[in-house]
């Protein structure tokens, strides 16, 4: 890995348990397992909250989104060779632990600008490490380093993916369709998703890399009451007015929504 900041490699001094760079620079492993390097005024992302997060893995226990983890997997194992694989935006590191099960002895990294999430990440996969960063301000990886990066309802920074991944690396999108989660956006008043998110990640991909394959995952969910507050606290609406108990009492006892997510798979070039 290297610092962003200073662009030095890195190495481990476990009797401190910090990282140092030549030039003296250092960044602790926290308690935790997870290495920061964020310093003091560095950014200004918060990321996800513990709450958001605990409703993500309670959510993701369930298995609901189970085939989208499928699917990334497959994205990542259909085309890999044996390189390191980061998973940007990691939250509770869910999709990138499946990733390195079915892919033996892989290393991993999960990034998340969010502390809460890199502790998870953190217990995640004995073979993953966790760092606290902001994705947009350059990623900790030395150039062609990787062999697959993943990117799951997360930020992208394509031009930064590309500088890490190897010429015959890949790299994973998995972004929600209009029809994610459907049925709850007028009931719950829910953030609804860009119809020009398309549009714009092609645009921001333009330049960096050609698309390989897309495949939608669309199937319906059987949600409990419980279920559809997790996955409204998980998400963008969490931060809005919308998982209000009067709106969610008002829904059936379980319900029938629509999971629709399409998995993209990327190769460097322009
Ligand atoms: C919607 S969650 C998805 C998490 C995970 N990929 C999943 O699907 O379970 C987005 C994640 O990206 C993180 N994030 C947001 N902005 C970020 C940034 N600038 N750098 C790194 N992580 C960021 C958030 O903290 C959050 O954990």
């Amino acid at each position: 890995m290297r610092a962003h900041q200073d662009a030095a490699a890195l190495a481990l001094e476990p009797q401190d348990r910090a990282l140092r760079c030549r030039r003296g620079h250092s960044f602790d492993v926290a308690r935790q397992g997870y290495v920061s390097l964020l310093t003091g005024a560095s950014t200004k992302m918060i990321g996800d909250t513990a709450a958001m997060l605990d409703a993500r893995a309670a959510f993701q226990t369930g298995g609901h989104f189970a085939p989208i983890a499928e699917a990334v997997t497959h994205a990542v194992t259909a085309r890999r060779t044996a390189g390191p694989v980061l998973e940007v935006g990691a939250g509770t590191g869910y999709y990138l632990a499946q990733v390195l099960d079915a892919a033996p002895p892989t290393v991993g990294i999960a990034l998340d600008v969010a502390k809460s999430a890199v502790r998870r990440c953190a217990r995640a996969h004995p073979r993953a490490a966790s760092v606290l960063a902001d994705a947009w301000r350059g990623l900790p990886v030395r150039d062609g380093a990787l062999d697959s990066v993943l990117s799951v309802f997360a930020p992208r920074n394509p031009g930064e993916v590309a500088r890490v991944l190897a010429e015959d690396g890949c790299f994973v999108v998995a972004t929600p369709t209009e029809r994610h989660l459907g049925e709850l956006v007028g009931p719950l008043d829910m953030v609804r998703v860009d119809p020009d998110k398309d549009r714009r990640l092609d645009a921001a991909m333009t330049g960096h890399f050609e698309p390989v394959e897309q495949t939608l995952v669309e199937y319906p969910m059987k949600l409990a009451r419980a279920d559809v507050a997790n996955v409204v606290d998980m998400g963008p609406s969490a931060h809005h007015a919308a998982a209000d108990d009067a709106r969610l009492a008002r829904l059936p006892e379980s319900i029938e929504v629509t999971a629709s997510v399409v998995v993209g798979t990327y190769r460097p070039g322009a």
